[in-house]
């Protein structure tokens, strides 16, 4: 008997697939339909840090008149905050598997308090999608991570379930940042967060949006990452995300150490039949493989259990160029 199940960041998983946080993960009835569809547990897609605050009347007036002002405006009206906790209530009504709420935030400050609103309605964990372009010529690199630290800090202090963290790679040394982040009391984390990709259409002379969703060959950094977090920093779950596209991508996740697989380009490209494909192409693997759980090899080729770890930390081509014209 096969046995798939997965503990991440306190909690117990059917499985460790994930559905990530996207418009995948806006509406209780479709969350139903990745349950069904086989899925250990979903993200929902993140309340802004912005949306939560513009509920009060004095953040709302200091920034009235401006274009963002209107746009955020139209935002909130759209996307209540009230229905952010419905949904989380109507999801765990309707379904067993662990619903992950997530916030996108970038400082510590009044949204917190939704924090504990969110454990309330029934949320079994949080996601906080923690991001700030910082493109100051006096960059502070303590001010910086400082912010994270806060922000992880006051989260703990409000809420009991299991808060997570979602980072993006632009960090100058991701193991130490996410180890400041595991001792200031985050349970895991998301490695990674792909943002909105801009590009240029030289037609046009415009600024225009790149690919939304994540290619195959975005897997790389995932890999490399997962796997030499995991080696160093053993204690904290990771959900690997980002270039997953396949359940080979996800048994290449599991080896390199990640307790859970967060999907959603894949998703919304296949449609929710996809994970269940995944899941069992799994677990023939494992069968054929002798594996009957996923402890038996997750995190076998990590950054701690291979011979040469510097295999993970190869940045140059110097040997693949050495060998061709
Ligand atoms: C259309 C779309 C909407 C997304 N919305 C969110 C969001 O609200 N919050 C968040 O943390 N990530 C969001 N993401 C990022 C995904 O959760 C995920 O990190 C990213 O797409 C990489 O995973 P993938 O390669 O499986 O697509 C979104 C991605 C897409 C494509």
């Amino acid at each position: 008997m096969i046995d798939i199940r997965t503990k991440y960041a306190g909690l117990t998983l059917r499985n460790p697939l994930i559905v990530g946080s996207s418009g995948l993960t806006s509406m209780p009835d479709r969350i139903k339909e990745y349950e069904k569809a086989g899925a250990g547990a979903v993200v929902l897609k993140s309340l802004f840090e912005e949306q939560i605050e513009m509920q009060s009347d004095s953040l709302w007036k200091e920034s009235d008149s401006s274009e963002a002002a209107d746009y955020i405006h139209e935002y909130v009206k759209a996307n209540q905050v009230n229905q952010y906790l419905e949904v989380i209530k109507k999801s765990k009504a309707i379904c067993a598997i662990p619903i992950i709420a997530s916030i996108n935030c970038y400082k510590a400050d009044m949204w917190i308090d939704f924090a504990h609103q969110v454990e309330l309605a029934g949320a079994d964990a949080i996601e906080l999608n923690i991001y700030f372009m910082d493109t100051d010529l006096m960059y502070d690199y303590e001010a910086n991570c400082a912010v994270y630290v806060n922000i992880i800090r006051k989260v703990k202090e409000t809420v009991s379930i299991p808060v997570i963290v979602k980072i993006g790679k632009s960090f100058a040394n991701i193991p130490a940042m996410i180890h400041l982040l595991k001792i200031n009391g985050a349970d895991g984390v998301v490695l990674f967060n792909r943002f909105y990709q801009p590009d240029i259409n030289i037609n046009t002379m415009q600024i225009v949006s790149g690919n939304v969703f994540s290619k195959h060959s975005d897997l790389s950094d995932t890999l490399r990452w997962t796997a030499i977090v995991s080696g160093k920093i053993p204690d904290i779950s990771i959900a690997a995300s980002t270039g997953i596209h396949d359940w080979e991508d996800v048994v290449k996740c599991l080896l390199a150490g990640a307790s859970a697989i967060q999907m959603v380009s894949a998703i919304y490209t296949h449609g929710p039949e996809i994970i269940s494909q995944i899941l069992t192409c799994i677990e023939e693997w494992m069968n054929q493989t002798q594996y009957y759980s996923l402890s038996q090899f997750k995190g076998k080729l990590n950054y701690a259990h291979i011979e040469s770890p510097n295999m993970y930390e190869r940045a140059q081509f110097m040997k693949y160029f050495s060998n061709r014209d």
